[in-house]
């Protein structure tokens, strides 16, 4: 069952019943002031970090779902109602939400009153507008009671949940004209207030929660919208709320615009106060007069899609496929997007109080949003180098608002240095930026440390190498990639993390096998890197421990039919047929197959047979099977979960990838494609029922064939999956890849795709490439460069500022 549509003229998809699933939710801003809006007007904001700078109050895992947000109640005459169908839920006669690049527009109507509410984050403004035009389309003239309501967080989210004794007795605010303005603690310590304004005179206010709603009514039910007259409440600490009262008269056609602005100000030491304890407000007010009238604001509005027209103009298909189309041209990019901007902190499964910064993650992330951002992804790669220690091994994460590696999670997780090599080569792939290599980059945040970053590419290979155990393959360390994975753990207390916990390495057999295929790819670009900026000896030196490990693999990783995934803490395989659970895992079969590990025997085909057959199910590719039923101490985390579930046999949409693009090393393109619209979400929209989460964007993971449902997904939106499907899909699929000396042509087509154009924008050129399959879907027959035939399948760098027309036949 459907609960919508994608309108992919207007980039949006229109949910057309507010009943979805699960909250359906966006994300607003692009530059430090965020927000996330459900499609029922759920969510928050905040500034640059959602745990110390959150604006408004949001509460998690609460009944009803999704409770709190930018609220709007109608009353008319008897009829109390929301235009976002929540809080309210009185059935609407018409209801639709938007979710558009940056922006939602939540629609509803009721008897003869539509009320419609844009929500977006204006370009370089640290603010949210709420513009809400109510239009009476009925026969007779209508008096409207219409409320705001948002609830303020006292900005440090985590504390505001859990310090009551002190938080209760904090808040404080100020009413000044149609603007609310929350003060709490701003004093000595805070430079820093929020306010929610309105371009209209107000008829009352409430900025005190339990006046406005009632110490015992829900949000459903708020007692000032009920007896249709706010209390005009000054908060005194409690919970301090920003609610307008507007009486609104409205004449048979005739339509109002209300300008709401919810935004963030920070001001200088010298300039905090207007009088003794009276804020200064002149930078609030400046924000909003940007955004008093309709002009305005649906100028700002234009901008803002100017702005994504241009990201999502660099890479942009055609073909027959819409779904395909919609995944490639809007949403995996959008979501990439998003994922650069939040990494894992805040969406409706991670809360915006936990995690910081992965050094893997964001490195991974890197690969799908370089090639629209590259002067924020070279940054990005800078500050994860500098957490990286003097040795190769790295903070597993660092905290964006001090950029410091994070002491309390610390090191030890041994692949983290390699997803280095891979954010830097991709880097300079897509923008030729070689001189990245010579900046100098501090090891553990320290300048006297610093070397240049191609010497931390240097320790990050060695650390791989100088970490060896006993079959010649990487020792483990604490995890790989697989965070649950945990060889050295031995955990027996359930109330500590594995991921924090003692790691218990010291003589220690464990190793991985992943890590191995890992160091193969990324060494293998590293030894590359080195030829071309002229450090051969280094590359002959890295290319004898890349065919080292090679062989190590070959003679200590393979199982008869697999790979295996790792020897355990006493030296044990993990991930073989000896094993009665946890037989095989993906990990491995996707990193050796990449690395094309024992290919001239039949090693890879062998594996990705296999995962065929142990691993795939319905709904994609499980991690590993049989799932483990009881708890294996000398595992860790991985044995914790139910089957079927994370990264016990769950489908982890983020390693699906790796297949895919072995898949395409073999060039059977059949399967790669079969297991892409497995998880791809457009080709999921028919079965949201089961699927549950939104779909225009990726979950990390979809329930596998060993639980209790398969195919119900969870955590969308902020996972590394969609940087590496967006990856597969356009590199190794569709297969236009940038390479060193120019776009590589490489596609690994289904008979199903008989053509397309990929238009990519590259290094100040566009080229205009169009793809005809041949009977084998792979391999360059032809290739025509502006009417010229050229050798080989890359097409060499051309005149910038000027649009290329290429042509490709296919094997
Ligand atoms: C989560 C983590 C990621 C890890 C993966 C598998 O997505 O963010 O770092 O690799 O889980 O455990
Ligand atoms: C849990 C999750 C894993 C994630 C980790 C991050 O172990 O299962 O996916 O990477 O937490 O801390």
């Amino acid at each position: 069952m459907k609960y919508g549509h994608f309108d992919d003229l207007n980039k949006e998809y229109v949910i057309t019943n507010p009943q979805t699933p699960f909250p359906w939710i966006n994300y607003l801003g692009n530059e430090d002031f965020f927000g996330l809006v459900s499609n029922t007007a759920g969510g928050y904001a905040f500034y640059k970090d959602a745990k110390f700078r959150r604006l408004t109050r949001y509460r998690y895992n609460n009944v009803p779902m999704d409770n709190g947000g930018r609220y709007f109640y109608i009353k008319d005459e008897d009829t109390i109602w929301s235009p976002g169908w929540k809080p309210v839920k009185t059935p609407l006669d018409k209801y639709e939400c938007r979710h558009g690049l940056s922006y939602s527009k939540i629609m509803g109507a009721k008897n003869g009153i539509k009320a419609e509410s844009t929500f977006f984050i204006p370009l370089k403004t640290w603010a949210e507008v709420h513009h809400v035009k109510l239009t009476n389309e009925g026969k007779q003239p209508k008096k409207l009671k219409f409320f705001s309501f948002m609830e303020w967080c006292l900005w440090n989210a985590e504390d505001d949940q859990n310090n009551l004794q002190r938080n209760l007795n904090t808040g404080e605010v100020e009413i000044e004209g149609s603007t609310i303005y929350h003060k709490t603690e701003y004093k000595e310590r805070r430079n820093h207030y929020a306010f929610y304004s309105v371009n209209t005179p107000i008829n009352g206010f409430d900025t005190d929660r339990e006046s406005f709603v009632g110490l015992y009514n829900e949000l459903s039910e708020p007692q000032a919208v009920l007896n249709g007259k706010p209390g005009n409440s000054e908060a005194h600490g409690w919970s301090p709320i920003a609610s307008h009262y507007i009486e609104v008269e409205l004449q048979p056609g005739e339509s109002k615009d209300l300008i709401f602005v919810l935004g963030y100000v920070e001001n200088p030491e010298e300039e905090k106060w207007e009088s003794k304890g009276i804020i200064n407000k002149k930078p609030a007010l400046a924000i909003q007069e940007k955004f008093n009238t309709l002009e305005k604001v649906e100028a700002a509005l234009a901008d803002l899609k100017t702005y994504w027209e241009d990201l999502l103009s660099i890479i942009n298909i055609e073909s027959k496929d819409d779904k395909l189309n919609r995944m490639v041209n809007i949403w995996n990019q959008y979501q990439c997007m998003v994922t650069f901007n939040m990494s894992r902190s805040a969406s409706f499964f991670e809360v915006g109080i936990g995690r910081g910064m992965g050094f893997r993650d964001s490195n991974q992330d890197l690969i799908g949003f370089v090639h629209q951002i590259p002067e924020r992804a070279r940054e990005r790669i800078i500050d994860i180098a500098s957490t990286q220690f003097p040795d190769g091994g790295c903070y597993h994460q660092y905290q964006p608002l001090t950029k410091r590696g994070n002491d309390a999670v610390g090191g030890g997780f041994n692949d983290d240095p390699l997803w280095l090599i891979l954010g830097v080569v991709s880097y300079i792939k897509e923008t030729g930026d070689f001189s990245i290599l010579d900046e100098m980059v501090p090891f553990d945040n320290d300048e006297s440390l610093a070397k240049t970053l191609f010497d931390h590419l240097t320790v990050s290979f060695n650390h791989v190498v100088n970490n060896l155990g006993p079959n010649g393959l990487p020792l483990i360390g604490r995890a790989d990639w697989n965070d649950c994975l945990n060889l050295n753990c031995f955990s027996t207390n359930p109330n500590e993390s594995f991921q924090t916990t003692e790691n218990n390495t010291e003589g220690s057999k464990a190793e991985s096998v992943m890590i191995a295929g890992l160091f193969v790819v990324y060494g293998t670009d590293y030894v590359e890197l080195c030829n071309r900026i002229g450090k051969n000896k280094e590359a002959n030196r890295a290319l004898l421990e890349v065919n080292r490990m090679t062989d190590a693999v070959k003679a200590n990783g393979w199982d008869g039919e697999w790979f295996l995934r790792a020897y355990d803490y006493y030296g044990k395989k993990v991930g073989s047929k000896d094993n009665e659970e946890g037989k095989i895992f993906i990990e491995s079969q996707g990193w050796c197959t990449m690395a094309g590990i024992g290919s001239e025997d039949g090693l890879c085909e062998k594996a990705l047979d296999s995962v065929k057959e142990h691993l795939d199910c319905d709904y994609g590719i499980v991690l590993n099977n049989p799932p483990f039923s009881k708890y294996v101490l000398e595992y860790g985390e991985i044995s914790t979960y139910p089957a079927g579930y994370k990264e016990n046999a769950g489908i982890f949409c983020h390693n699906n990838p790796w297949i895919m693009i072995g898949e395409t090393r073999l060039g059977r393109g059949e399967r790669a494609w079969e297991y892409y619209q497995k998880i791809s979400p457009a080709y999921l929209e028919e079965i949201s029922d089961l699927h549950r989460t939104e779909p225009y964007v990726y979950a990390q993971m979809i329930a596998g064939k060993d639980a209790y449902l398969p195919g119900e997904a969870k955590n969308s939106w902020l996972s590394g999956t969609a940087a590496w499907n967006f990856y597969a899909v356009t590199q190794y699929i569709l297969g236009i890849r940038p390479e060193y000396e120019g776009l590589k042509i490489d596609p690994c087509l289904p008979s199903s795709i008989q053509e397309y154009v990929f238009v990519r924008k590259f290094r100040g050129a566009t080229y205009k490439i169009k793809i005809v399959n041949g009977e084998k879907g792979k391999g360059v027959k032809s290739l025509i460069v502006n009417s010229e035939s050229v050798k080989g399948d890359v097409i060499p760098l051309q005149k910038v500022d000027v649009e290329h027309q290429v042509e490709v036949e296919l094997f």
